[in-house]
């Protein structure tokens, strides 16, 4: 088949893969292949067992896969063959050298400009993908055009606000697509170029243009925001537990007015993933390095806040446990991140887990997606089991953690649950998923986040 264009993405992970396959999905006439140096990965891509969890996404990639959706490793043929470059490579935290610890690490975005620059034969158009430091776009420009100069590249900047769990959902109706370019008849015509791409399924008036700076920037503040507003309500949390006022209703009052808004309003065990630590202490760096040390401890302080709520979060529980965990059997309810995804990355539960595990508790880890990845992060041992079945999880334990939002926790017999622990047997609900009454009329002691507990004492 004539396809009208050749897509590449370079980065086959969590924004990559469900990215490229509803742009294939929805873009027939375009060709679209994911590359990576991720061997593995790249075959879980191609099996049919992929490699990352998302609702609906299996079927979106089955039926497109072998069609105009393609997975390689031959990242230099790839970029030969294409017109079309996302850059979709992962920029975590640094871990050494200047910045470590906060400054995001750009080698692999630079490595793949590297890459372009060395593999190309023909005019490009490379898009940002990667949530970047902001003009990290200058810096792909001046690479792309240290060559012969007989090819051209054009760098736009098309940040990505997908969230985890609901990935397929987010890009098949997003609120906004960014896109930054530079002011230049190349930039224009390489913005226009990509915005017919979303033109196949995004209303045009969510198409958003701006300078690529803004672009660059806009994704950073976003994560800053949100995880913000999740940082704001967790500190409220701790004060409504010394005064019994409820924080669930506190969110309630407050999300009603509209200037403030009631999503993501959510008291819990804190926020995880990827993202939000590792763009906000970006964003913080960079304000540091523009000598702004006002603004980067105002933004470092989201951060600090989320590490004291997870903290909270396993002091509450060991007082709670008549002041010891030392052998006893803690079930651990979820690790992913949040709920629909088998991502760890950052998720509250390391922490937690980590923290109950120096004071000597066992743990029953359970989760209906993470399991594989939970092991990478505190591995199986005689203290830590790893169990699929929640009821099997809970038995003999003297408390239950609710630490991801999963739906199936919901739904559990919990009559049955209490049956199988230890008494008095306690219940940490990290994410106020759960009908507090409820649990406490079966027998449970429950603590919930920002909430009086519920005792039997
Ligand atoms: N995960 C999210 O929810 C999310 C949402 C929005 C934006 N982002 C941003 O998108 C970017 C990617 O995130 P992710 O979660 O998909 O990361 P990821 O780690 O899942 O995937 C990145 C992939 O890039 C590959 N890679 C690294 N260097 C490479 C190279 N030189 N050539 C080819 N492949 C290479 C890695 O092997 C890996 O498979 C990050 O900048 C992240 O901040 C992530």
């Amino acid at each position: 088949m004539n396809f009208k264009k050749r897509i590449l993405c370079i980065g086959a992970g969590y924004v990559g893969g469900p990215t490229m396959a509803i742009i294939a999905d929805k873009c027939p006439d375009y060709r679209v292949e994911v590359v990576d140096v991720n061997a593995e990965r790249i075959a879980a891509w191609q099996s049919a067992d992929l490699p990352i969890y998302e609702p609906g996404l299996d079927e979106i990639v089955f039926r497109n896969r072998g069609k105009n959706l393609f997975f390689s490793t031959d990242i230099e043929q790839g970029i030969r063959d294409s017109d079309i470059i996302f850059v979709s490579v992962n920029t975590p935290t640094k871990t050494y050298g200047q910045g470590a610890g906060s400054a995001a690490d750009v080698q692999y975005v630079e490595k793949v400009a590297r890459t372009i620059l060395a593999c190309s034969t023909s005019d490009k158009i490379v898009i940002e993908k990667s949530t970047v430091p902001v003009r990290t776009a200058e810096v792909m420009g001046r690479i792309l055009r240290s060559g012969s100069g007989n090819v051209n590249f054009a760098v736009l900047s098309n940040p990505e606000f997908l969230a985890e769990g609901t990935a397929v959902e987010d890009l098949l109706h997003p609120d906004r697509v960014l896109i930054g370019a530079h002011d230049t008849e190349t930039g224009k015509v390489a913005l226009e170029t990509l915005a017919e791409i979303y033109g196949h399924w995004v209303p045009a008036d969510r198409v958003v243009r701006s300078n690529v700076w803004s672009s660059e920037l806009a994704k950073l503040v976003a994560n800053a925001f949100l995880a913000q507003r999740v940082s704001s309500i967790n500190s409220i949390s701790a004060l409504c537990e010394q005064t019994e006022a409820d924080v669930q209703q506190v969110a309630h009052a407050i999300g009603l007015d509209p200037r403030i808004g009631s999503r993501f309003l959510q008291a819990g065990v804190g926020f995880g993933g990827s993202c939000f630590r590792k763009d906000i202490l970006n964003l913080a760096y960079i304000c540091g390095t523009y000598g702004l040390e006002a603004e980067a401890n105002y933004w470092h302080q989201v951060v600090t806040m989320n590490d004291h709520q997870q903290d909270r979060f396993v002091s509450n529980l060991i007082t709670a446990l008549f002041n010891t965990v030392a052998g006893k059997d803690i079930a651990v309810f979820g690790f992913a991140f949040k709920a629909d995804t088998g991502d760890t990355r950052d998720s509250p539960a390391i922490r937690v887990c980590k923290q109950l595990r120096e004071e000597h508790a066992r743990l029953r880890i359970t989760d209906p997606k993470a399991i594989g990845n939970a092991k990478l992060e505190i591995p199986e041992s005689d203290e830590v089991a790893y169990i699929e079945d929640p009821y099997e999880a809970a038995r003999g334990a003297h408390a239950l953690a609710i630490m991801t939002d999963w739906k199936e926790y919901k739904d559990l017999d919990y009559e049955r649950i209490y049956q199988s622990m230890e008494k008095p047997a306690t219940l940490f609900d990290g994410r106020n998923l759960l009908d507090r009454s409820a649990l406490f009329e079966i027998g449970f002691n429950v603590y919930s986040v920002g909430r009086a507990p519920l005792t039997h004492f």
